[in-house]
């Protein structure tokens, strides 16, 4: 028996979806980083959902119908290149292992392929992901179309996989929420440490490098997205990516960072004061994220539809602009204009999964899906302030987010990322202790 059985009974519901036909679904290519380094080898989300096979140049074929078949084709067993390369499967062994009804070799798809899409009605597969894909699947079907005279027909609809696959994907089961789940305590554990190690005249790729250290340590695979590290001003700057300034004492610094387990992503934003105390202006931004936080992961739960944490964390933050003399007018008014944007641009939250930006779709039929057991989202406001002669000085250069991972469970929410310090007493307490 395959201990891939989740796998296999994804596969089947995608048959049962696509009412007849053949899916193809190749994995994602090496790509190269310079000359002949390869960038690490990362496999394509989808397929990876569908087969749990972690090698390159592999290709599934699902044939659906009353009796409904899953092929794949991979790699052969390679005496050299796995005495340079490492470990490979071959055909057999993953047919088996993967569980399978077929294996072939990859070489073998140009032979095999028109075979198993002739007088099929349908072709399932992601036009325009990849164009050598679609390239190289056109001319699959057009040897089956070559074969007219024959009596053999070739598929005479295209379907895209995505919107079924998307919300197969959005909603996630038991295995999946495991790994969510350690990962989380990894980034968890991450975060505490690079609090710890926190120290004024460090350069922020040293927290860097505490992130990138305890993921690894613990056997995560990979960082979700790069992480951000943003010491001062550059907290203001969304997608910081540098890393290389030096931490300034009385500075916050904000760090977003989430590792990779086992395909799935976790992602944290937590900040904190460099020299391990807020100053005033520092802690009232940092509450006012807080609190917007805390009122928009209330409203995680069933039944609530997509928008209503984003409409909450607006609400408390726009209340608060105004409390700290940061907007003039109404809550109306400063909501109607959205002169809150001048300080929170970006939205609260996006799907979490097998990607950081995880598929699903956050509308549908034009209106915000309601939220459904299963489903994982960040909740992550935030508060970014730029110098500005309408802003008291005070404020300037203060950046802000707290970014929580969230499960929707049947009567509200479970947030993953729970243990890892938010309050202002817990953050003091922890940073610069090592
Ligand atoms: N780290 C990417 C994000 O928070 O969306
Ligand atoms: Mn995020
Ligand atoms: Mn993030």
């Amino acid at each position: 028996m395959s201990e891939f059985l989740n796998q296999a009974r994804r596969r089947a519901a995608l048959c049962r979806h696509m009412k007849g036909g053949v899916a193809i679904l190749p994995t994602a290519p090496e790509r190269l980083r310079n000359r002949d380094s390869d960038y690490l080898y990362r496999f394509d989300s989808y397929f990876y959902h569908l087969t749990g096979f972690p090698e390159p140049e592999a290709v599934m074929v699902l044939i659906a119908g009353s009796q409904p078949k899953s092929v794949l084709f991979c790699r052969d067993k390679n005496v050299e290149r796995e005495l340079w390369e490492g470990f490979r499967f071959g055909p057999a062994a993953a047919r088996e292992r993967f569980g399978f009804d077929e294996a072939h070799s990859y070489a073998r798809m140009d032979e095999v392929i028109p075979g198993l899409l002739a007088d099929q009605p349908t072709l399932h597969y992601m036009p325009g992901a990849d164009a050598a894909w679609d390239a190289r699947i056109m001319s699959w079907l057009n040897q089956v179309r070559a074969q007219s005279r024959a009596g053999i027909c070739a598929p005479s609809q295209i379907q895209d996989l995505r919107p079924v696959l998307d919300e197969m994907r959005l909603i996630k089961d038991k295995t999946e929420i495991a790994t969510m789940r350690r990962a989380a305590a990894i980034s968890d554990a991450a975060h505490r440490r690079a609090m710890q190690a926190t120290r004024p005249g460090m350069h922020e790729y040293g927290i860097e490098a505490e992130l990138l250290y305890e993921f690894r340590r613990q056997g995560a695979q990979y960082p979700a997205y790069w992480p951000i590290v943003a010491g001062g001003a550059n907290a203001c700057v969304l997608h910081y990516r540098d890393n290389n300034a030096p931490m300034r004492d009385g500075e916050l610094l904000l760090v977003d960072a989430g590792c990779e387990l086992d395909g799935y992503a976790s992602d944290i934003t937590r900040t904190w004061p460099i020299g391990g105390r807020f100053s005033g202006p520092q802690r009232a931004i940092y509450e006012l994220v807080l609190a917007a936080q805390t009122a928009a992961i209330a409203k995680v739960s069933p039944g609530n539809h997509w928008n209503e944490p984003h409409d909450a964390a607006v609400e408390t933050l726009a209340r608060g602009f105004i409390d700290l003399g940061l907007c003039r007018g109404s809550l109306a008014e400063v909501l109607e204009k959205e002169d809150y944007k001048r300080f929170y641009m970006h939205r609260t939250g996006h799907w979490l999964g097998l990607d950081v930006h995880d598929v699903g779709e956050y509308k549908t039929a034009g209106a915000w899906r309601d939220l459904k057991p299963g489903m994982v989202l960040t909740v992550e406001p935030g508060c970014y302030i730029r110098p500005d002669d309408a802003v008291p000085r005070e404020y300037w250069n203060i950046g802000v987010r707290i970014e929580d991972d969230v499960l929707v469970t049947t009567n509200g929410c479970e947030v993953l990322t729970q243990a890892t310090p938010k309050t202002v007493a817990d953050i003091e307490a922890l940073t610069g202790s090592a």
